[in-house]
């Protein structure tokens, strides 16, 4: 029951491939992802979007007899995405074009696709629910709701059963050695800055929210790769409709609460530098996870103190 994890070696890919154990077979080009954390499974060293990537996936498929791939490679980095929109294309979309083509030729019916809250763009209701329309803000969020539509297209032309998993807000650490290791996202950017007896910055605290910063829904890594698995059962065992499931708590926290809980875990009672807000920030992005709990019976286990205790830990 071999599963390819493409992006395996990267901060969520490896939980993934920590809890699917010797049945990982991992793919990833290690622009990002870091070998040590797949050591002791299958693991190619392979850029998807390459002119051979498709022969050799399709190799790889066949060789180890997978029956699922789960597919999280990716350029991830919502600045980047607005700088080099050609290249993002180039990467998340001819890579997953290649890896669907190879896919199709060597069987495999079974496809988890890591997809990502930014679908939404910036909506304007309290929690975002699966069936809101989508209008991403960003050819990062743009390169997501795409890769939606060609699972859903190949799902239409040869029967490729599929789930997309929008994530929202993924931190913590399930085992240190798997902790993030880009500073990219609040909490560890907010980490990075006391280790380097910097104030953190707080960007916006006038936001239509009760205390003025923006709100998100943060959901522990460990829970989110359980969900991974989950998808993957549900597309062995399953033939019910609902093919896109949002990952989240159900429930926001603030950047001021997320600073606070971070006070909190670390014992640092430190001051923040408060800035304008960043362009292309919406207000309050929360997940509707009915469908998810009901469909799959997911919900996350972990809470915010859970998840930045988790992070702290590992690089402490
Ligand atoms: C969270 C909040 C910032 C840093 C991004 C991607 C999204 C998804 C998750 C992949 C915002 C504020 C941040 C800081 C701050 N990635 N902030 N000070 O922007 O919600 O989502 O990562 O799927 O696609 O867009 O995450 O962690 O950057 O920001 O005040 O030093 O924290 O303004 O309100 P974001 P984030």
């Amino acid at each position: 029951m071999s599963v390819l994890v493409t992006g395996g070696a990267g901060y969520i890919g490896s939980h993934v491939a920590r809890l699917l154990g010797t049945d990982a077979i991992i793919v990833d080009d290690f622009s990002a992802g870091i070998e040590t954390r797949v050591r002791g499974l299958v693991c190619e060293q392979l850029d998807i979007a390459s002119a051979d990537a498709q022969h050799r996936l399709e190799a790889l498929m066949r060789k180890h007899s997978v029956t699922a791939v789960v597919h999280l490679a990716a350029r991830k980095k919502v600045g980047e995405s607005v700088e080099q929109p050609e290249w993002y294309y180039q990467q998340n979309i001819g890579g997953m074009a290649n890896l669907l083509a190879a896919m199709r030729s060597a069987g495999v019916m079974n496809f988890v696709f890591s997809s990502s809250a930014a679908t939404y763009g910036m909506p304007d209701v309290e929690s975002v629910s699966e069936d809101l329309d989508c209008r991403p803000i960003n050819p990062y969020g743009e390169t997501k709701l795409i890769g939606e539509w060609m699972s859903r297209d190949a799902a239409k032309a040869w029967g490729l059963r599929h789930v997309n998993l929008r994530y929202f807000n993924v931190a913590g650490a399930g085992w240190p050695e798997l902790a993030d290791s880009a500073v990219a996202n609040l909490i560890p950017i907010v980490f990075a800055a006391l280790k380097a007896g910097e104030k953190p910055k707080v960007f916006g605290a006038d936001y239509p929210t009760p205390d003025g910063s923006c709100i998100r829904d943060y959901v522990h890594v460990l829970d989110l790769a359980k969900a991974h698995v989950a998808a993957l059962e549900y597309l062995r065992s399953d033939t019910r409709p609902h093919s896109t499931f949002n990952v989240g708590s159900g429930s926001g926290s603030s950047v001021f609460e997320v600073i606070d809980v971070i006070r909190e875990v670390t014992g640092q009672n430190f001051e923040v530098d408060v800035l304008p807000g960043r362009a292309g920030d919406p207000p309050r992005l929360c997940a509707q996870v009915s469908r998810i709990e009901k469909t799959l019976g997911w919900r996350t286990e972990a809470t915010l103190t859970d998840i930045v205790r988790s992070a702290w830990q590992a690089i402490s």
